[in-house]
């Protein structure tokens, strides 16, 4: 590591030489692929292109080769060789940056380019070629440098998008939208399926292994929305419980697995999740069953924005108090097993290194993107209060731990971004929950989803009331927030359309909330 190296420096030249190490074998064993050119019967670039993870002077850039079955056929097809190319304009004339890579069936011919010396805070345009086919050309851009004078942030947040529960119309309307960054927060495919919901059908039956995860990445990536809102911004993505299986937890599926089988489950998802996503670093093969993966990050938009990107499934305990034959989240009473203070949702590395980096932070707005609901929504009942166990309300203790963090630190203009829950949410955060003597000390919003089905307004309506905090709470439409970060006031936009999702539906505003600066808490405008 070079003396004069700095901590952010030191990340993305670990980030980087871990992606040389992980790829030199292969280079090295399969060597450059040279003669004549490839020619494909079909297209390969049909899942389209996507980039994310951007900094002010590199981002990652993401395509997959689709193996057409006429293709399969001919010999010689891996490794291949594919060329990704960088331009500093629209017209792909002035070329910055390219890069040949090798890939593979061992790596379902996943490509993965870490684009770098670019310069800071502007658009670049990019695409791939293999043999004689080109991929479509993608527009991306660079972070802003983290002490610029940065005014405005505008991001989308999404979550949640059931292929079979309604039409991606929501990425159609991202796709169109003047943004900096997509910050996808979890499920972005589903394992199961739904029959009575379904207005399309998954191919396959659920997944377990690998190459079954890659179908299913491969039937969502396929989606011309989908393509769309990847080819038109960066992205950066949080996993949450559907990319493996529905509320499991750590090491642990609801089905009660014996461990091994479900981490190499695990294992499988994870790699999948890389192979189809723009992302700097896959699955650490060397931890058990090669299983684990850090995804969480910091990310930083100038002076304007520190963004942490936060893993809320790989670390976090069990759910409390389970129905006995079955894990996993569910409505409980008189649960003690709560209130455990060795109880986490982030892991107790990731909540030193997220409480670390706030109380370092200089930049004017916190924004903590995460996978689900933070504020309360339990309900009073006769048995007592009802309590969720899959969402922060099942970390009671977690969630004290972060609130104290920014009391203590007296670390304010704290935005928290979640999703799961299919619903749009603006909330109050406060140490003692719906207690007007105590401070608000963050502001969440909570996407809708794209597409899965959501809440009974009865359901919601107890919790409402109940949680006078949630400020606001509709689970009836589908869609994603609009976030407008600037230095005096961020603005959060539900746009909606009702569900299920049609392919001819238009979103439109559903409501609007602002947070000033210094004065925490989301006002309906
Ligand atoms: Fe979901």
């Amino acid at each position: 590591m070079p003396a004069p190296m700095r901590r952010r420096e030191f990340h993305r030249w670990a980030q980087a030489q871990a992606l040389a190490m992980a790829l030199a074998p292969w280079q090295q064993l399969l060597g450059q692929t040279s003669g004549p050119e490839r020619r494909w019967r079909d297209d390969p670039f049909v899942l389209g292109v996507a980039s994310g993870q951007p900094r002010a002077d590199s981002v990652v850039l993401w395509t997959r080769l689709l193996i057409g079955p006429q293709d399969r056929l001919v010999t010689g097809l891996d490794p291949a060789q594919v060329t990704c190319e960088v331009f500093a304009d629209e017209a792909l004339r002035q070329r910055v940056w390219h890069s040949e890579i090798t890939t593979d069936e061992q790596r379902g011919h996943s490509v993965h380019a870490i684009a770098q010396g670019l310069a800071a805070d502007r658009p670049y345009w990019y695409r791939f070629r293999c043999g004689d086919a080109t991929s479509p050309t993608g527009r991306t851009r660079t972070a802003p440098h983290a002490q610029a004078d940065v005014r405005r942030l505008r991001l989308a947040l999404a979550s949640c998008q059931h292929y079979e529960q309604g039409e991606f119309v929501a990425h159609a309307d991202i796709a169109r939208q003047a943004l900096d960054l997509v910050v996808f927060v979890g499920d972005y495919i589903y394992e199961s399926s739904n029959p009575r919901t379904a207005v399309r059908k998954h191919t396959g039956a659920e997944p377990k292994t690998l190459d079954e995860y890659r179908q299913r990445y491969a039937l969502y990536k396929s989606d011309p929305h989908l393509q769309a809102a990847h080819a038109a911004h960066p992205w950066l993505l949080m996993w949450d419980d559907h990319e493996v299986v529905n509320d499991y937890a750590n090491d642990r599926d609801p089905r009660n697995t014996p461990l091994a089988v479900f981490m190499q489950r695990r294992a499988a998802a994870y790699q999948a999740y890389f192979e189809h996503q723009p992302l700097a670093i896959g699955p650490d093969l060397a931890s058990p069953w090669g299983a684990s993966m850090r995804l969480h990050d910091k990310w930083s938009w100038g002076c304007l924005a520190d963004i942490w990107t936060l893993d809320c499934r790989q670390y976090r305990s069990p759910q409390a108090c389970p129905d006995p034959n079955r894990g996993g989240g569910r409505v409980v009473t008189q649960c003690a097993e709560l209130e455990e203070t060795n109880r986490t949702m982030l892991g107790s590395a990731q909540e030193a290194w997220l409480y670390e980096g706030l109380r370092q932070s200089t930049a004017t707005w916190k924004v903590l993107a995460q996978s689900t609901l933070m504020c309360p929504t339990s309900v009073n009942t006769l048995l007592g209060r009802a309590t969720y166990t899959d969402a922060w309300d099942g970390y009671p203790q977690a969630r004290r731990r972060l609130l104290q963090t920014l009391a203590d630190g007296g670390i304010s203009d704290v935005l928290t971004l979640g999703g799961d829950v299919h619903m749009n949410v603006a909330a109050r955060l406060r140490l003692q929950a719906n207690d007007e003597g105590s401070p608000v000390l963050a502001s969440e919003f909570v996407t809708t989803s794209i597409t899965s089905r959501g809440l009974s307004e009865s359901v919601l309506n107890a919790a409402r009331t109940a949680n006078p905090d949630l400020v606001y709470a509709r689970a009836d439409e589908r869609g994603y927030a609009l976030l407008d970060i600037q230095a005096q006031a961020a603005t959060c936009e539900f746009r909606s359309t009702p569900y299920p999702a049609g392919s001819r539906q238009d979103l439109s505003l559903q409501a609007r909330f602002q947070v000033e600066r210094g004065r925490a808490g989301p006002l309906k405008l």
